[in-house]
């Protein structure tokens, strides 16, 4: 690391840096009174919303990636028709670094990795997802790091979780709460041998299941499935490039003679911790970033989730090289797609659920997870100039039916989940909610949206005394969880 690059000290122009995906300063909590409030919060609204996303401590040190920043949840809690908000960086072991050398100390995704720190060659940020586990949040980062502990009403740090002292592994983004056991299901994946560990954190804490997984190869997933028995895990044709990562840089490859691979496994197993219970099931190649639900159904398991939908050629044919360009900017071009496998036979089909809309980030009403469900909800895309979400959808699954909701031009929206209403008579009965950059205004907003009347205005909306910028997943912490 040269004194030259070390002396950089301000923000470089990055398209990822300005208007609204610019990092924000200090931590703050706003009180219900300071709130500007328009319409009510509902009194069966009981919970707390949580978001992720980057925002850096420190100017960066070399190409900004929009996935480097720290990451930094924002909260709103909702009880007794009140709200509260608050925000607090995830005070990991790089940020704890950083604050007190004060300055960055890590490059980013698009930089040379660190060679001097083995240990932590690229700064984990664990700035990507976030899940309720046992009373308290993970936050978790997208190639597999260590997952913190937060306190979910306050977002004071609780360290990181180490299960016992039996944690061995990172552990990914997208790792998974069952809300009917409270078991935490988490994946790992690296570049190291076997390249993929699956195991179960029961709701004491403790490890009840870690399975090593042996890939062909290191792979790139970014997300799984749990159904009530299973664990599906995914193998996927788009890979890094090997000669350009000796280089020291990061450059995709999609091989299209390769399936698809789901890998079933029970999520206790067979107690063999040897991966030797993991049955694969092979598809259409095809890269997956966000899955939603899967459930059994008599010898069936089905898997939806959002499949990057490839561009076309000349003759109307998939172009499945399309793919390395899509995740290659980053961008998000996906439909809903469904996946089965007969576990008896074998048999397997898949087919689109829905061939319209550009449609990712998607929620569902956790409680229904594993079970057969019927609603999805989806952020709404667009890619210029920068990537953000105008808009929310949702989808019947059972009737294909899409229904959209935006407050207008000019709005912007978070990963919005599902938040069920108190005493819930439905999968549907209760909230989206979302933070919403009103650019016409100038402010960041909370919204509360209707599930059942979802092209609706919203029922509430609050107006924040400071911005929110944009950020990457969300969860909803139920009252009853906390
Ligand atoms: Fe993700």
């Amino acid at each position: 690391m040269s004194s030259q690059v070390r002396a950089r000290r301000s923000y470089p122009v990055n398209k990822y840096l300005e208007g609204n995906y610019a990092p924000i300063d200090g931590e703050h909590v706003v009180a219900f009174e300071d709130m500007a409030v328009e319409g009510e919060v509902p009194t069966d609204l009981d919970g707390i919303y949580v978001r992720n996303g980057p925002n850096n401590q420190h100017p960066p040190l070399g190409n900004y990636h929009r996935y480097d920043g720290d990451g930094m949840l924002h909260s709103v809690q909702f009880k007794n028709g009140r709200a509260t908000y608050r925000n607090k960086w995830i005070h990991t072991a790089c940020f704890e670094e950083e604050a007190v050398a004060g300055e960055a100390l890590w490059g980013g995704m698009l930089d040379a990795r660190r060679g001097d720190r083995p240990d932590m060659p690229l700064k984990d940020t664990a700035n990507t997802d976030v899940v309720m586990h046992a009373g308290k949040l993970i936050a978790t980062w997208y190639i597999s790091g260590d997952p913190y502990l937060i306190d979910p009403v306050t977002l004071e740090p609780l360290g990181q979780a180490d299960f016992g002292g039996k944690r061995t592994t990172k552990i990914s983004a997208h790792s998974k709460t069952d809300e009917s056991t409270d078991d935490f299901v988490f994946f790992d994946y690296s570049r190291d041998y076997p390249y993929m560990n699956h195991g179960v954190i029961n709701k004491d804490g403790v490890m009840t299941a870690f399975t090593p997984v042996e890939l062909p190869g290191p792979r790139l997933p970014h997300d799984m499935w749990i159904s009530h028995n299973y664990t599906i895990l995914h193998d996927l044709p788009l890979i890094y490039d090997e000669d350009a990562y000796a280089h020291g840089r990061v450059k995709l490859r999609f091989e299209e003679d390769w399936p698809t691979r789901f890998g079933v496994l029970p999520r206790h197993g067979t107690g063999s911790g040897t991966g030797a219970d993991i049955r694969w099931y092979e598809f259409a190649p095809c890269y997956i970033l966000h899955t939603i639900n899967a459930w059994e159904e008599g010898d069936w398991l089905h898997m939806t989730g959002c499949r990057i939908q490839p561009h076309t050629d000349g003759q109307g044919n998939p172009d499945l090289q399309s793919i390395v360009t899509i995740m290659g900017r980053h961008g998000l071009d996906a439909r809903l797609y469904r996946w089965s496998v007969n576990l008896v036979t074998g048999a397997t089909k898949e087919g689109l659920l829905d061939d319209k809309w550009n449609a990712e980030f998607p929620t569902w009403n956790n409680s229904v997870m594993g079970d057969q469900m019927r609603y999805a909800y989806c952020a709404q895309i667009r890619h210029e100039p920068v990537i953000n979400f105008p808009g929310l959808m949702k989808f019947d699954l059972e009737t294909g039916a899409a229904e959209m909701h935006s407050a207008g031009p000019g709005y912007t929206y978070s990963e919005a989940p599902f938040a069920p209403a108190v005493g819930a008579k439905a999968e549907d009965h209760g909230y989206l909610v979302s933070f919403v950059r009103n650019a016409e205004a100038g402010q960041s907003e909370v919204h509360i949206i209707d599930a059942q009347n979802f092209s609706a205005a919203p029922v509430c909306k609050l107006i924040l005394p400071y911005r929110i910028p944009e950020g990457f997943h969300a969860t909803w912490a139920r009252g009853d969880m906390l």
